[in-house]
């Protein structure tokens, strides 16, 4: 039998055998990850948000030693306080792709493309992978509603279309994919490939606590991972927890006392100086005073994050997820899930493959 090539012109910008990426995931997406995603043929984001500033280059030259030097890519936000350092060390160590948010501006994109590095942002809506693409992105990650994480309320199956049919870069589908269906349904609708994030989170790679990947695994409801503002004021999707349920009965003083116990560790951990965190408010204060309360709030994402993602306390902090995850019953190895996706790929393929044949002949 011949193996499946799947080959698609993501990959040659990538350099990956397979249009599968690994998304970024703060605290989850560290240099075994990427390198397990990436050794089975696949395209592994380190989540550069998360990473200490001390620690970065070492995970990034880490990544490299365990593939032998394939290709991977970095993710950053501009509002961390190092996010000059992930960009010169992006440039310098010659990464492959970088994912991002909103946030980089035409120069700071300039000097990544110009380097050879592909400019990958995430975009839960059309408007925002137009203006991803004014300010120079090469490659638009659209994320459908039901991915984990920061998500926008619009479908995969809505927006992707949309986006599809609107932009002339590549374009890869996020949100809710986690199987080689996912990956031909994708591929039919027009994108160059899939990436995906609870499916790799849901391996045995991720390094997640397995108290954290039990609590993943019993969910078989996919009602029950569900999207609220409370966490960092915007829209984030997760498994509903107690940590959940207490935010949602917690007085709104209770709520900003979290929040400024989250900045103040986050503040310490991160080494950020009190001048780069007033300048972030009075930045939030200058564009839109009704985004205070968010900047204020923003380190409770990682910092709650990292109580289950890193500490295993899965009741105690946020357990981001995609809605996929109640989908998920078992953990794989990434060899395994990337193997398992390419297979079943290749049968949906030969079926509407043998299922278009027969038309024509009775046609
Ligand atoms: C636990 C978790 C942490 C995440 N952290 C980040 C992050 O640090 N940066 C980022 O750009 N996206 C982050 N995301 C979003 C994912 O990168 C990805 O876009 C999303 O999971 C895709 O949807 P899926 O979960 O249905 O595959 C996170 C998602 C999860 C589940």
């Amino acid at each position: 039998m011949t193996a499946l090539r799947l080959h698609t012109p993501l990959c040659d910008l990538l350099g990956c055998r397979y249009p599968i990426v690994q998304t970024a995931m703060g605290w989850v997406a560290g240099p075994a990850l990427v390198a397990a995603t990436t050794n089975a043929g696949g395209f592994g984001f380190l989540a550069g948000a998360t990473i200490p500033a001390d620690r970065i280059e070492a995970d990034i030259l880490e990544v490299k030693r365990l593939t032998g030097d394939a290709p991977f890519g970095l993710n950053f936000h501009m509002f961390q306080p190092n996010a000059q350092q992930l960009l010169d060390l992006a440039v310098k160590h010659r990464i492959r792709a970088v994912s991002y948010g909103r946030g980089p501006d035409k120069q700071v994109i300039g000097r990544l493309r110009e380097a050879g590095i592909v400019c990958m942002p995430t975009v839960g809506a059309l408007k925002h992978a137009q203006k991803a693409i004014e300010m120079g992105a090469n490659v638009i990650t659209i994320q459908g509603g039901e991915g984990g994480g920061h998500t926008g309320s619009i479908p995969t199956t809505v927006l992707l279309p949309q986006v599809v049919d609107a932009v002339k870069v590549p374009v890869v589908a996020a949100g809710g994919f986690y199987d080689g269906r996912g990956l031909v349904a994708a591929l039919a609708f027009g994108a160059q490939g899939i990436a995906m994030g609870t499916r790799f989170l849901m391996t045995s790679d991720s390094g997640v606590p397995a108290a954290t990947l039990d609590r993943y695994l019993q969910v078989k409801d996919a009602d029950r991972i569900r999207v609220s503002p409370l966490v960092d004021g915007m829209p984030q999707r997760m498994i509903d927890n107690e940590y959940l349920a207490m935010l949602e009965q917690a007085s709104p003083f209770k709520r900003v006392w979290i929040a400024v116990q989250s900045a103040l560790q986050w503040k310490a951990q991160t080494g950020m100086t009190s001048a780069h965190a007033a300048k972030l408010l009075w930045q939030a204060l200058r564009e839109d005073p009704a985004t205070v309360a968010q900047t204020v709030m923003a380190a409770n994402a990682p910092v709650l994050l990292q109580r289950s993602m890193q500490e295993g306390k899965p009741a105690e902090g946020v357990m981001s997820s995609g809605q996929v995850a109640a989908l998920i019953g078992r953990l794989q190895s990434c060899d395994e899930v990337i193997a398992g996706i390419v297979a079943q790929a290749g049968e949906r393929l030969a079926a509407l493959a043998s299922m278009t044949a027969q038309e024509t002949s009775h046609g």
